[in-house]
């Protein structure tokens, strides 16, 4: 499949930060300046959103509106908040904005050319080819294997035992995912060998800021590298693997295996590598924090609580969940994954770079600048969901839902780009709830005091251990 892509960022730190000065100098000899905000240099400012972008978001947006520009570290960036500006972004206006050269051309060390990371007829030919795995009853074909693998952690919880939820999910939603996108069994040996170098590749987007712009040897850099180079191995002789026996099976990596493009051409290995990371990547850690966010509110509201522990009893009465019953028979557990995902949307923000200039309430905004929507600041807003702090499932009944604003609630973007892994992702973090609290009574402890981390997704920092109470009954 022919790729015409932008080049990629560089990941040369000093060349960067040149490029964004010089996009800077660029648009004001435009005559099209950045829009007002905050951009004096400020270590402090910069330091602050690293910790906690919210407060800082939320302040700009009164102040200055619903677009305004921050300078962080040496350059600046444009933020636009709200139901119009994301609906602006994401569907009115996408075609304006190009994501390989915003901040998620940051990710193509990893990941290279998947659809994170690519534009235009590219990206729309290679989202036409994995989109069928990805329809509602494909996706339900999952939800066996995701039963199985979630009985199986769950088979050592005893009741007097305290477990970091969300050290316990990650490698249980890596599993799922290596089942059901590469196909991998993960109890092979070699199969859970591509899990940990995956994990340990990934440990770069989680180290400071300051420690990610290092290169040569013994760096952060060099560290994801060197795993991504063995993953990638594992990766590329599993793709011979399988073209030489001309073995085909239910995962995603037979439909790319056997896709053409419209000249008929199949995908080379290179492809089929890049856009199977990209899932994996986009795939575990947006639902394992969700999974835990949502225990961490939910165990602190026992209104809600009991609500969806009673449904679950209800319908499940006591066997596994079928994938009808967890897409569409659990409304209240449904309520709580959205107001979930409206408090903590795991992918907070969304990159791009503006590809010409253009103007948004009253505001023009000038072609090759960083431009990102934050649905995380927007789902904070408190003229669109009052009271935005408190969990509230109620905010999510369907009437509620439907009445929202169009752009209001984005945890999963939205147009052409919106989230391709949403159902799949969905369906997961229902069954996890679901059969967790089927089995169980937890208690949160209750001197923890969460602190969320920003990159690559937003996740509890220090984890999230909760107590074992009881067997449910
Ligand atoms: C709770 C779970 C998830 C959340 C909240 C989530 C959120 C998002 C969001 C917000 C975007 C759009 C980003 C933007 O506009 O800049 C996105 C895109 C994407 N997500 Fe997810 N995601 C989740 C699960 C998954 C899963 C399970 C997969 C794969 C199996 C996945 C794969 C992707 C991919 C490939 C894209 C890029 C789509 C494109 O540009 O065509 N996500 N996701």
């Amino acid at each position: 499949m022919a790729a015409s892509l932008v080049p990629a960022p560089t990941t040369n730190p000093l060349r960067r930060i040149a490029f964004d000065l010089g996009t800077e100098r660029a648009a004001r000899s435009s005559g099209i300046p950045f829009p007002p905000g905050l951009m004096n240099f400020s270590l402090p400012r910069t330091r602050r959103f690293s910790q906690n972008p919210l407060p800082i978001l939320l302040d700009c947006y009164e102040r200055f509106g619903p677009v305004f520009s921050l300078r962080i570290l040496h350059g600046p960036v444009v933020f636009m908040l709200g139901p119009e500006a994301n609906h602006f972004l994401t569907v009115s206006n996408a075609s304006k904005f190009r994501w390989r050269d915003g901040s998620m051309g940051d990710l193509i060390p990893l990941l290279g050319d998947g659809l994170l990371t690519i534009d235009g007829p590219y990206h729309r030919q290679s989202r036409k080819v994995m989109l069928p795995s990805f329809h509602r009853e494909r996706i339900a074909q999952s939800a066996d294997a995701m039963v199985e693998e979630i009985g199986h952690a769950l088979q050592s919880w005893r009741p007097g035992q305290t477990i970091d939820l969300y050290h316990w999910t990650r490698p249980l939603a890596l599993r799922i995912a290596m089942r059901a996108l590469l196909g991998f069994d993960p109890d092979r040996g070699e199969d859970l060998h591509a899990a940990d170098e995956f994990e340990e590749a990934l440990a770069f987007w989680g180290r400071d800021y300051l420690l990610q712009v290092m290169r040569g040897p013994f760096s952060p850099f060099d560290h994801m590298q060197k795993h991504r180079k063995r993953l990638d191995f594992l990766i590329y002789e599993e793709i011979r693997r399988r073209r030489a026996s001309g073995e085909r099976r239910e995962d995603l990596m037979s439909v790319l295996l056997e896709a053409t493009d419209d000249a008929g051409e199949p995908l080379s290995d290179r492809e089929v590598r890049d856009h199977l990371i990209t899932l994996l990547f986009a795939g575990h850690d947006t639902t394992t924090s969700t999974v835990t966010f949502l225990f961490y509110e939910l165990l602190q509201a026992p209104d809600a609580l009991a609500r969806v522990t009673e449904e679950i009893d209800t319908v499940l009465a006591g066997r596994d969940p079928t994938a009808e019953e967890l897409v569409s028979g659990m409304p209240e557990l449904e309520m709580v994954m959205d107001e979930t995902l409206r408090m903590y949307p795991p992918a907070w923000v969304g990159p791009r770079r503006s590809v010409e200039s253009f103007e948004f309430a009253d505001t023009a905004v000038p072609a090759g600048a960083l431009v990102n929507y934050c649905s995380w600041a927007s789902h904070r807003i408190p003229s669109v969901f009052p009271d935005p702090d408190r969990f509230d499932p109620q905010r999510f009944t369907p009437e509620r839902k439907a009445a929202l604003p169009k752009g209001a609630y984005v945890p999963f973007g939205g147009g052409s780009r919106t989230c391709i892994g949403m159902r799949f992702g969905q369906l997961e973090i229902k069954t996890i709830a679901a059969m967790v609290l089927q089995r169980f009574r937890l208690e949160l402890d209750p001197d923890y005091e969460l602190s969320i981390r920003m990159m690559p997704t937003l996740s509890p920092k220090k984890g999230l251990p909760v107590r074992v109470v009881a067997v449910a009954d």
